[in-house]
């Protein structure tokens, strides 16, 4: 009998077929798996998941899964499971690093844009028919241009939004849990800072691109908030919790910061309510990887990993294995 495999969610259809190939596939309904309960109660079946990163891959879901060789999760952030349950549970574990580089860094530099340049604001303006004739004193905002742009998380996309904003004629600083190569920062022109507040202190432009761990957990609070230039930008496309909404929110109405931009949430969906009505605060539904090709190549990767760990294939022939 073919092994079976759930995918929780509707994903590119070419990434399903080529799992059909091999096994029995179900496909889950938008959202349906996002509660524990209902992994809980239909995991059992199954040899293989790929689970959208809002769905919680806990302790008590695994335990469920008495025939589950293999998560394989359609994401490069893996927060969602529990790392040391499925260790031990014998279940491997692969994410989707690589793919969505370029789509995310792209995706960045067009909230900074946004933001700077006030885009959002000023298409309001013109759909409220406000704009009568062109203002010479209309939406002034800030050119990338010489800035300074800190990035915290020097990984792959921090990285890529490096080399963009270098192309824009950008300064570039950063802190890294380690120091990436001299070669690395050497091609970025990329100064490194120990310290994170330092970094705040002094970028025009901050940026977010590290995993959510317990050190990056509400990292960027109301201090760190309070040392940012009155000018500064934020924008995070990482992961929700790693800012504290509420006093990014209170940032922006008391105008101690330029303007923000957010592509994930602490409790997502849920957006604080105070940011809805924050001054020059753009918001994005999690979006930054979704390109079509960008998605494809994330269900792709994450379906390799299943059909190779099912097929019984050495975990050397998969690298993006987190776990083995
Ligand atoms: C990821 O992969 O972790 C992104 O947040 C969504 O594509």
């Amino acid at each position: 009998m073919a092994k079976r495999v759930l995918v929780t969610e509707p994903i590119i259809p070419s990434v399903i077929e080529e799992l059909q190939k091999h096994f029995t596939i179900d496909v889950g309904e938008r959202g349906r798996y996002n509660s524990e309960e209902q992994l809980k109660k239909d995991i059992s079946p199954y040899h293989a998941i790929l689970p959208m990163l809002s769905n919680p891959i806990t302790q008590s879901v695994l335990s469920e899964a008495t025939n589950l060789e293999v998560v394989a999760n359609h994401a490069v952030g893996y927060n969602n499971i529990d790392l040391e349950a499925a260790k031990k549970h014998g279940i491997k574990v692969a994410n989707t690093p690589g793919v969505l580089t370029d789509s995310c860094a792209e995706f960045t530099l067009g909230l900074m844009l946004a933001v700077a340049r006030r885009f959002y604001d000023a298409q309001q303006y013109l759909l409220d028919g406000k704009f009568e004739s062109w203002e010479p004193l209309g939406f002034l905002g800030m050119e990338l241009k010489n800035k300074t742009l800190g990035i915290i998380g020097m990984g792959r996309i921090g990285q890529g939004v490096a080399k963009r904003a270098r192309a824009m004629g950008m300064n570039i600083i950063y802190h890294n849990r380690n120091r990436v190569e001299k070669k690395t920062e050497k091609t970025l022109e990329a100064t490194y800072y120990s310290s994170h507040k330092k970094l705040a202190e002094i970028s025009d432009f901050l940026t977010l691109h590290c995993p959510l761990t317990e050190e990056t957990q509400q990292l960027i609070d109301a201090e760190i908030l309070s040392i940012m230039p009155n000018h500064a930008i934020l924008i995070n496309t990482s992961r929700g919790p790693v800012v504290d909404e509420s006093a990014l929110a209170n940032a922006l109405h008391n105008n101690s910061i330029g303007g923000a931009a957010l592509d994930v949430f602490e409790n997502e969906p849920e957006v604080h309510p105070k940011l809805h009505s924050a001054p020059n605060c753009l918001l994005t539904p999690h979006m930054a990887s979704a390109s079509y090709k960008t998605r494809e190549d994330i269900g792709m990767l994450s379906a390799n990993a299943i059909i190779k760990v099912l097929n019984g294939k050495p975990i050397s022939e998969i690298p993006n294995l987190i776990q083995p």
